[in-house]
């Protein structure tokens, strides 16, 4: 299983989150992250997103998300990701779960499970679901529930490997995930600037970009 955050595309040239130059240092998550967001100001919510989704378009996967396409040569491999961006499916990762949703989709604001493909980088206001009802980015706000979550604890508790790319750890119930491995089973972390994680057992700290860090680690894996 991989875990993997907004460090992983970073070097395709999308912002992280909480670095120095990160998405949060611009704006305040409580303006454009959140469901009373998106009620007081849906129009801003909806820039905020329209702008984000052109740069995931002119983004390229990079040499993290393609090494990592290799490993299915060798393993049943199921990517958990945080980020919004399509960059692993377009790597051509093959299992893909998005736990915070997928930018390039819309969905209905009064039914979740209308979701719908985006055309271009830009959703309007005014786009309307089929019941009507104006069309929301497919992400999951802050206060949000995590629909995937059961699905990802279920994956965790199984996994033989467990590795962890490019992410804070600090958003739940996505950080929660590495309490679920099994004791015994191997947990890898690659990331350039990660905080201390105490009282995990069998835990390798590869202090690293994803971009040199992740090939390495791949070709150790297929040996
Ligand atoms: P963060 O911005 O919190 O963390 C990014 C991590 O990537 C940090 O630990 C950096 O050290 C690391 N990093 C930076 N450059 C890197 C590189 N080239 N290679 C590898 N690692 C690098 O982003 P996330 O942990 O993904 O949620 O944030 C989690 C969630 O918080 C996001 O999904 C989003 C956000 O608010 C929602 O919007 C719901």
């Amino acid at each position: 299983m991989i875990l993997t955050g907004a460090g992983i595309s970073a070097e395709s040239g999308l912002k992280t989150f909480r670095d120095s130059d990160g998405l949060w240092e611009g704006y305040d998550v409580y303006d454009v992250a959140t469901p009373e967001a998106w009620e007081r100001n849906p129009a801003l919510v909806q820039d905020f997103y329209n702008m984000r989704r052109k740069s995931v378009l002119e983004a390229k996967p990079n040499a993290a998300h393609y090494a990592l396409t290799q490993l299915e040569d060798k393993y049943d491999v199921v990517i958990i990701t945080q980020n919004v961006d399509d960059l692993h499916e377009r790597a051509g990762s093959k299992n893909v779960i998005h736990l915070h949703g997928v930018i390039t989709k819309s969905q209905s604001s009064i039914n979740a499970d209308l979701v719908y493909d985006i055309e271009g980088w830009e959703l309007k206001m005014g786009e309307t679901c089929e019941l009507g009802s104006q069309l929301r980015p497919h992400v999951v706000w802050f206060g949000e529930a995590v629909p995937m979550i059961e699905n990802a604890i279920q994956i965790a508790s199984q996994a033989d490997i467990f590795v962890i790319i490019g992410t804070s750890l600090a958003v739940y119930p996505a950080a929660s995930l590495i309490d679920y491995v099994p004791y015994s089973s191997p947990k890898i972390i690659i990331d350039p600037n990660t905080a201390p994680v105490g009282g995990i057992h069998d835990l390798k700290i590869i202090r690293e970009t994803a971009g040199t860090g992740v090939p390495k680690l791949v070709e150790e894996l297929l040996i």
